[in-house]
């Protein structure tokens, strides 16, 4: 059931993507990037923190010297540099230098605002995306866009900066309503239609599973999400020509 996608930039390897069915590889996985010496911001909104943020806190502190956590409450209101400025001021507190590292635990608006304060806090400390929602695995968590939105502007101001590594556990799918489910569903399909047919064909043959939430389909779905949109970012991370079809509808 474990899948790994690459992303690339100028044909190098930049980080992996590992979708999982729970959070039992996430040492590992941070193991190799991280070492004791190390201290991790965890970064959630009020919803996903009351779920995930004691399990992920247990994991990453065998692998770091110290582990902190700022939780905002959750919703798009909550994406603007207010909530910045309180997560630099939490990371000063807290002695937080070049060497350390924020994790994004969450949504859309976590990752994106999580990114944005990595690409700017002491001119660019790393990030590593542990997206929670189905909208978040398939898009917004991979690609290194990151912002935040500034008076009414929807992600008026931001960096393309690239995290360390992705880590999808789809198991926290299940806490997650199904509305939520069916917009990360949608953004899905967008890549069947704009980029693999052979996805789109597997959607439509294996709907009643997808819509079932079926694990291995939804797997498929995040798997096939993924690589269309690493394929993408790829080629052209910053925007300027091809990945503008990601924007579509
Ligand atoms: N969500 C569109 C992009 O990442 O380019």
């Amino acid at each position: 059931m474990s899948k790994q996608i690459t992303v690339h930039y100028d044909n190098q390897p930049i980080y992996d993507i590992t979708i999982e069915k729970d959070y039992s590889n996430l040492d590992t996985v941070i193991k190799k990037q991280v070492t004791a010496e190390h201290k991790v911001c965890i970064v959630s909104d009020s919803s996903v923190a009351k779920h995930y943020l004691e399990d992920v806190t247990e994991i990453v502190k065998d692998c770091v010297s110290k582990v902190t956590s700022f939780v905002f409450p959750a919703g798009e209101e909550s994406k603007n540099l207010n909530v910045v400025e309180d997560l630099y001021e939490h990371l000063i507190k807290e002695k937080f230098d070049r060497k350390d590292i924020l994790l994004a635990l969450g949504g859309g608006v976590v990752g994106d605002l999580t990114g944005f304060a990595a690409a700017t806090y002491l001119r660019g400390i790393k990030v590593i995306q542990l997206p929670t929602t189905l909208l978040a695995m398939v898009d917004s968590s991979v690609g290194g866009k990151t912002g935040v939105d500034f008076r009414g502007y929807k992600n008026m101001v931001g960096a393309f900066y690239q995290p360390e590594f992705v880590y999808i556990n789809t198991d926290t799918l299940n806490t997650l309503p199904y509305r939520e489910v069916a917009a990360g569903l949608a953004e899905a399909l967008k890549y069947g239609y704009i980029i693999d047919k052979d996805f789109l064909k597997y959607f439509e043959d294996n709907k009643s599973s997808i819509k079932a939430l079926d694990s291995q389909a939804i797997n498929d779905v995040i798997y096939f999400s993924c690589k269309a949109k690493a394929d993408v970012v790829s080629q052209d991370e910053k925007e300027m020509g091809l990945r503008a079809i990601l924007n579509f509808g």
